[in-house]
């Protein structure tokens, strides 16, 4: 203990510590691989209800693996006490849509509950948390979060859209025959709906233009982009349930992107606030763009990208659906007025 040195412990919470995303993830937290080899975490976990004694069963396995860095774990199902100074959040827990079901039919839901999140955070965690909203429809959840927690910075939240970028990658990578290190620069803007886009414009493969590396319009434009659209569903289709595993890997990448350096002349996807946002996209949303960070936690979004009109038609598309989403949850965010379709 003496020889090493050891950062000061980090609080993180995750909600739906009992599911199934979590139970992938917390061991990653636990074992270094998020935060890093000599960032010691104290794990609080927010379980429902009906989830409690299962979250007693995640906690003891958390014990059996003996990770050096991993100082405390507490669980609980008041979120009031959870968040308690807290300097992550990361809001899994909510209820997966089922075959058939679109993300944003669980805004009724779901809603309601990152409200009360929102409030907590608001209350108890630590001014600086960062937040990161996994649960569905993310984006929106995330809005509301942010509407009711003032006394956090909007530019700490963030709505996951890594795995989006992270199933790009893989379907560029396999198209074009190359591993998935050299694919670069891809952002995916908007929703993590299927009104997102996966930005193959942009996009690099070897550094070259992925779309030098693979001329084939057609196949990026009516293959690759519905493809990663729609990959949340069919993976629920075929499994039976909405991912996990590549969820919580994701959420990892996520995580790592804003508390390393991000490479030189790279950046990543992430759904965040709009305001100020250097791409004429409806402020006060919360929208997937290209973001580079120092390393610290924060970010920024990257200007300058090309925006083609194909881009720009469908970036449209998936601005006036988070736009309707706003509307159908104003009254979680304490606005009046707003009007939903
Ligand atoms: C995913 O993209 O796999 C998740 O958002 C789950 C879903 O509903 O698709």
């Amino acid at each position: 203990e003496k020889t090493r040195n050891w950062k000061p412990i980090i609080k993180i919470a995750v909600s739906g510590a009992a599911g199934m995303i979590s139970n992938h993830l917390l061991f990653k937290i636990a074992s270094g691989e998020v935060f890093g080899p000599d960032q010691p975490v104290a794990l609080r976990l927010l379980g429902s209800e009906r989830s409690q004694v299962a979250l007693e069963g995640v906690a003891m396995e958390l014990e059996d693996c003996l990770f050096p860095l991993l100082r405390e774990v507490d669980l609980g199902i008041d979120a009031k006490k959870v968040f308690e100074d807290a300097d992550w959040a990361l809001l899994i827990g909510a209820k997966p849509r089922g075959p058939g079901m679109e993300r944003g039919d669980l805004l009724e839901m779901n809603g309601g509950l990152f409200a009360e999140q929102g409030k907590a955070l608001n209350e108890v965690a630590k001014k600086t948390c960062k937040v990161m909203v996994v649960g569905n429809p993310c984006n929106t959840n995330a809005l509301i979060c942010m509407a009711n927690a003032p006394n956090l910075d909007k530019r700490n939240f963030h709505a996951l859209t890594r795995l989006d970028e992270n199933r790009a990658k893989c379907q560029l990578a396999l198209k074009a025959g190359v591993f998935y290190e050299t694919v670069s620069n891809v952002t995916i803007w908007g929703n993590h709906s299927t009104t997102q886009v996966p930005d193959f414009v942009n996009a690099k493969i070897g550094g070259e233009r992925c779309t030098d590396v693979i001329d084939d319009q057609t196949w990026l434009e009516n293959d690759f982009t519905p493809a990663i659209q729609t990959r949340g569903g069919l993976l629920i289709k075929k499994w039976g349930r909405s991912s996990a595993a590549s969820t919580a890997v994701s959420i990892a990448d996520a995580i790592k992107a804003l508390v390393t350096p991000t490479k030189e002349g790279d950046w990543f996807s992430s759904a965040v606030i709009t305001d100020g946002n250097p791409y004429g996209i409806e402020e006060g949303l919360v929208f997937s763009m290209p973001c580079r960070s120092k390393g610290d936690g924060s970010y920024e979004v990257v200007e300058g990208l090309k925006i083609n009109d194909w881009l720009r038609e469908r970036i449209k598309k998936s601005e006036e659906e988070l736009s309707n989403e706003r509307g159908c949850v104003a009254h979680l965010m304490g606005v009046e007025g707003a009007s939903c379709v």
